[in-house]
């Protein structure tokens, strides 16, 4: 069983990067870091390929110590941002320098580095130079020199990030299929949501110090810990505005300095617990559950507004929305246009609004976290 486990791992240089970070990926996992820039996601990738020696802490390969040995003893793989090939070598040439490294020559050699490329669709490319290959060929040659070696762990640093649309999807079918990916455990960063929804057996959100929350897709976007992974999952970006919690008549509701939500029973008996039912809060509704009344299949909270930016994106349209308090952003559906200033009946599903401690972020819901 070649699992990946960090224990107590800690780096930094002037202050800490990551703190006593702990995580698990079982052989065959996909899993997917997201997170801002800066915040220690390649630091990491690098402390685990043995490009960075670790302050404090352990990281383990398959029930193996591999703290202390060097990159080319871990059977850790890595690509990076820049795909690092050598000019002047064919891509042939490129795919097989691991294995030249470890002595592997002739016929051997000669079939794993074709099965790889015909496996990543770059076989009929094996004679060219890197200049001569386009920037997504690139990529897959940096990928097949990664996946030749046959690594235990395979680490994945914004891989495609550099791609256009097309690509990077052609791309990312082929991380779901590739057989030789989904035996080791791979740890894939990524800036892109989307790309973390669509490749993540489970996904981490890095913050400072470390993995903020780890879960599925469906349970980050439903149940973030905090407003920083709210904020950090999903598009367009929640709404996130300060609200504050007033009793009025039985009911709890939320004034956002213009407008005010009613909160519905469920969450209004767990915020009379946690900050008593009164006070300032943030309250997070994401575009989703903000859509034109006539597209809101169910119950919800109705808003007249005015259009003040609309955004047609093909699949779904952005609306800003100007309510008369805070703006909001909300989702349209693609048939439809509108112009600015437009009056515009907005419906607020309020049964998913989240509600986040306005100091700490905490969700006041309470949620699992890491
Ligand atoms: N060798 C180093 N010496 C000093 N500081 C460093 C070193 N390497 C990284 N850092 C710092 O550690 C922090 C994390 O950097 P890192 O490259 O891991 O971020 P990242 O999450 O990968 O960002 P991005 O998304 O922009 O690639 C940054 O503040 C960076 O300046
Ligand atoms: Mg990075």
């Amino acid at each position: 069983m070649a699992d990946l486990r960090i224990e107590g791992l800690c780096k930094g240089w002037d202050f800490p990067v990551i703190d006593r970070m702990d995580l698990t990926v079982a052989e065959g996992e996909f899993f997917v870091i997201v997170g801002p820039s800066g915040i220690g996601k390649t630091t990491l990738l690098r402390l685990v390929a043995g490009l960075e020696a670790p302050d404090a802490g352990s990281i383990h390969v398959g029930g193996r110590d591999i703290t202390d040995l060097p990159p080319y003893e871990r059977r850790v793989a890595m690509t990076f941002e820049s795909y690092a090939l050598y000019p002047h070598m064919t891509v042939f040439e490129n795919i097989a320098s691991p294995l030249r490294a470890r002595r592997m020559n002739g016929a051997d050699l000669k079939k794993r580095v074709e099965d790889v490329a015909a496996l990543l669709r770059i076989d009929h490319l094996l004679d060219r130079k890197p200049g001569q290959v386009s920037g997504g060929q690139k990529q897959r040659t940096a990928l097949g020199r990664t996946l030749v070696a046959d690594p235990e762990v395979f680490l994945l640093d914004e891989p495609i990030s550099h791609l256009d649309a097309k690509i990077r999807h052609e791309l990312r079918q082929q991380f779901h299929t590739l057989e030789d990916l989904r035996k080791v455990a791979t740890v894939y960063v990524t800036h892109d949501y989307a790309e973390a929804l669509s490749l993540g057996d489970r996904i981490g959100v890095m913050g400072t110090g470390g993995l903020v929350q780890i879960g599925t897709a469906r349970d980050l976007f439903e149940t973030p810990a905090t407003r920083f992974v709210a904020e950090h999952l999903g598009q367009p970006t929640i709404n996130i505005l300060e609200a504050q919690l007033v009793e009025s008549g039985g009911r709890l509701r939320a004034d956002l300095d213009g407008i005010a939500l009613d909160i519905d029973d469920a969450h209004a008996a767990r915020l009379r617990q946690s900050v008593n039912g009164a006070g300032a809060v943030c309250v997070g509704i994401r575009p989703q559950h903000v859509r034109p009344s006539d597209e809101m299949a169910g119950d919800g909270q109705v808003l007249n507004a005015r259009v003040d930016l609309f955004e047609a994106l093909g699949s779904t349209g952005i609306l800003i929305a100007e309510t008369g308090g805070p703006k909001l952003t909300a989702l349209t559906s693609p048939e439809r246009l509108f112009d600015h200033d437009e009056a515009v009946s907005l419906t607020v599903d309020t049964s998913a609004m989240h509600f986040f401690d306005i100091r700490t972020g905490r969700n006041l819901m309470g949620t699992g976290g890491t």
